[in-house]
């Protein structure tokens, strides 16, 4: 059978056929590419998903505990020292790198670029986020005479703009051979009736949650290329921190010393209702509870220190080994339902592949060191709240 057939029997089978209906108004060229998106198309997982809409999900308390955490303040000198030298040792080893999340849409923004090339007043010229980031991992060299591999995951939405806006910018001076981009899953949107939409004459997708980061990873082949390199830990971050502090041999060296498959930083939450992930144990496993699925009692609840039970909050920073990343990345992550410009989107969270793991470290860390993310374009999270902990924290001058 030919492929139009095979196209418009799946859009007939799965009441998609508005879709052909559109199509007829289109040249044959336009026709062929949404027929090839249609072939790639898994129906059966888009109707579960569209079904799973309408069933309401709770989440069960009862398996939710709280998670121990180190606060990087209160470890002694002695033991600093003696991890910083474990850390640093990788760094110069040429076996570390930084995997940074920047395929999301920023639709919160209100930025129709790739998130990473907005451009903060910073200082007297301004600063693009990449341009933060880049300068971040470059301290690397400074001081470790190193740089790290900086791995970035871009999605087909962003893909082209992002390694253009690199290019432009003569990758800010960043060691090239050493930044690979690599590109996240997309999936379907669709309407509350379950339809799909047309779009510039495509089928309207979007990027598949940064869940689809593990999978991505092992698809176009970077797992691999960490392996080839001799990369040993990866330390994995959102492109919208610009206070993230990636190159952290303490840290990298209380996950050495203790052994572990990955160890994650928090920050103690502002206040009960900041729209943070907080870490917890779900049955036992290191997990995450993000904002939407807290309940009241859970955000307020306080131990007798009065400090909240569930206060450390999510900064998107974590280090996995590379077997880590490997063991997760087969995984089949569940999808969450997200409402962008009243469609259903279906997105995975990359923190729900923590469960797989057995233990995870968790690292407090100062707010004004290391946490200023950008998702408002007012506001709390907004490029103004960050600028401001950002100038002055490096003193940045007008
Ligand atoms: C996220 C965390 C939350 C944490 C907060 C801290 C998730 C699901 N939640 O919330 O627990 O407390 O950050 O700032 O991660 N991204 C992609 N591809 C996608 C979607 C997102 O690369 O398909 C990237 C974004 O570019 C961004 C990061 O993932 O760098 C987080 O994005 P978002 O999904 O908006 O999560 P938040 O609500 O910000």
């Amino acid at each position: 059978m030919n492929e139009q057939k095979l196209a418009e029997e799946k859009l007939n089978k799965y009441h998609q056929e508005h879709i052909l209906e559109l199509m007829s108004k289109l040249k044959d060229t336009q026709k062929q590419e949404i027929i090839d998106q249609i072939l790639k198309i898994d129906f059966d997982k888009i109707s579960e998903l569209y079904e799973n809409t309408k069933k309401v999900k709770e989440i069960d308390q009862n398996q939710i505990t709280p998670i121990n955490y180190i606060d990087k303040e209160k470890i002694d000198k002695k033991e600093k020292k003696e991890l910083q030298k474990l850390g640093e040792q990788l760094i110069k080893n040429d076996q570390y790198a930084v995997v940074t999340m920047a395929g999301g849409q920023g639709t919160r923004l209100g930025f129709s670029g790739p998130k990473g090339t907005y451009k903060l007043d910073i200082g007297a010229k301004g600063k693009y986020i990449f341009e933060i980031l880049a300068d971040n991992l470059k301290k690397s060299k400074k001081l470790y005479n190193m740089l790290p591999y900086w791995y970035i995951m871009t999605s087909s939405e962003n893909n082209k703009q992002t390694i253009d806006f690199f290019e432009k910018h003569n990758y800010f001076e960043y060691n090239k051979e050493k930044v690979k981009f690599f590109k996240q899953a997309s999936i379907p949107m669709l309407t509350k009736e379950g339809k799909l939409v047309l779009e510039n004459n495509k089928i309207k997708t979007a990027s598949d949650g940064n869940g689809g980061v593990f999978l991505a990873l092992n698809k176009e082949k970077m797992i691999e290329d960490m392996k080839s390199n001799n990369i040993k830990l990866a330390y994995l971050c959102g492109v919208d921190n610009i206070m993230v502090n990636a190159i952290d041999p303490i840290f990298i060296g209380l996950m050495l010393k203790q052994n572990m498959q990955i160890a994650s930083k928090s920050v103690h939450k502002a206040y009960p209702e900041e729209k943070v992930g907080v870490f917890c144990k779900r049955n036992g496993k290191p997990s995450i509870v993000e904002y939407i699925e807290l309940s009241e009692n859970m955000r307020n609840e306080r131990n007798k220190n009065g400090e909240l039970v569930y206060g450390e909050a999510n900064t998107l920073s974590h280090l996995l080994s590379v077997e880590a990343i490997e063991k997760v990345a087969n995984q089949n992550l569940k999808y969450h339902l997200a409402i962008k410009n009243d469609l259903y989107k279906f997105e995975k969270f990359y923190f729900d592949a923590f469960p797989y793991l057995d233990d995870m470290l968790v690292m407090r860390v100062k707010r004004e060191e290391e946490f200023a993310p950008i998702k408002n374009k007012e506001g709390v999270d907004s490029p103004k709240t960050a600028i401001e902990i950002y100038e002055k924290y490096y003193k940045v001058e007008k």
